[in-house]
């Protein structure tokens, strides 16, 4: 009964424990091996439309818009198409331009979020065209589009959404291969991305299997005063993400950041009493992202790396280690021990787990 909590202490962990099983719903019968792509079935646009589209424009809030900037890095990645996210909330009150070559991409868990619902409105009033992203099969969202792709991945009850956002970027990974092999992605591309797809769920099991190790962390950095969270590029999405689900469900204040951007501001902030999460992947970024880490620990900084491989020690306090997938596909694992880390950290604290304070599951007001 997707309705109790399984066993599990809270709705979230037993939602964070699903991640293997609902990603492989997302998945199933989708991947084509054959011809190295993916299939998905509701779109409602043929190939010829597709290749005629210039631009996608990604509108979600909270974490279906983190989501959406995963999404969007996959399609200019994978489809070489310019692609961007913005919250649903501001596109619909600053009278956005309308392009009949724009993809636009509506993503919501509840298929209920009244911005974003708003926003496909104001798009459709204005002759746009439509995709809805959406995990809730017949939901207002999803009855508003023209076409789209549903995660499958189950009820999700805490307020803090987990599977819904990884199966969200998993479907935007399918939508990206599809649409990068009409465009110009490589049949070797295509299968590399199709092989890192189905490993998928038994890496998540494999990050899943250190939730203790995890835990120990939380414990001993839930008392701090707030938390960095810093990633390059495909790790910068993550790092908001991870921000976000620390301060929504332990009330820690947690700032997340470009690694880049550190030196222009907020490196002012670092001190033991701020620590930083940072998100250290072995892609072509590796060397910049550990000469970060050595500015941080200059400064007295205390670095919890989540990293494919364990940076010298003098770089780090802790470091939890993720499977490598293919680089594109990395923030995916990359952010599922920060899920763990911010279920820890408010069970430490003593918080409400499943319902924060001040905030309800889809909102549905504006
Ligand atoms: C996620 O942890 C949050 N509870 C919140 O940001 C949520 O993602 C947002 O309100 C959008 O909800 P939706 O996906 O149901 O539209």
């Amino acid at each position: 009964d997707s309705f109790d909590t399984g066993g599990y202490e809270h709705y979230l962990l037993k939602e964070i424990h699903e991640q293997p099983t609902s990603v492989e719903r997302t998945l199933s019968g989708r991947l084509d091996e054959r011809f190295s792509t993916a299939h998905l079935g509701g779109l409602n646009l043929d190939a010829r439309e597709l290749r005629e589209i210039r631009r996608v424009k990604i509108l979600g809030c909270g974490s279906a818009y983190y989501a959406g900037e995963m999404g969007a890095q996959l399609i200019e990645e994978l489809a070489r198409v310019p692609a961007h996210s913005e919250p649903a909330s501001e596109f619909r009150y600053r009278n956005p331009v309308i392009e009949a070559d724009t993809l636009y991409v509506a993503v919501s868990q509840s298929g209920e979020t009244y911005d974003t619902l708003a926003a496909v409105q104001e798009i459709k009033r204005k002759g746009g065209r439509v995709l809805g992203v959406v995990n809730t099969v017949g939901s207002a969202i999803a009855r508003e589009c023209d076409g789209g792709i549903y995660l499958h991945a189950g009820p999700e009850v805490s307020v803090a959404s987990t599977k819904a956002f990884t199966s969200t970027v998993v479907a935007f990974a399918l939508l990206a291969l599809h649409f990068g092999r009409i465009h110009d992605l490589s049949p070797a591309d295509g299968r590399r991305i199709v092989s890192a797809l189905q490993a998928l769920p038994d890496q998540i099991r494999e990050v899943l299997d250190q939730s203790e190790a995890i835990a120990e962390l939380a414990a001993e950095y839930a008392g701090s005063a707030g938390m960095m969270f810093i990633g390059r590029v495909r790790g910068y999405p993550v790092a908001r993400e991870g921000a976000q689900k620390l301060k929504e469900i332990s009330y820690v204040h947690a700032e997340a950041y470009p690694a880049s951007e550190l030196k222009h501001g907020p490196l002012a902030l670092i001190s033991p009493e701020l620590p930083t999460v940072a998100l250290v992947p072995d892609d072509e970024l590796l060397d910049k992202n550990l000469t970060t880490l050595g500015e941080i620990k200059a400064r007295s900084g205390r670095v919890i790396a989540v990293a494919h491989k364990r940076p010298e020690d003098r770089l780090v306090d802790h470091c939890v280690l993720v499977p490598k997938s293919e680089p594109e596909l990395d923030p995916l694992l990359l952010n599922i021990p920060l899920q763990l880390l911010a279920y820890h950290a408010a069970v430490a604290l003593g918080r409400d787990v499943d319902k924060p304070r001040n905030l309800a599951k889809s909102v549905t007001v504006e």
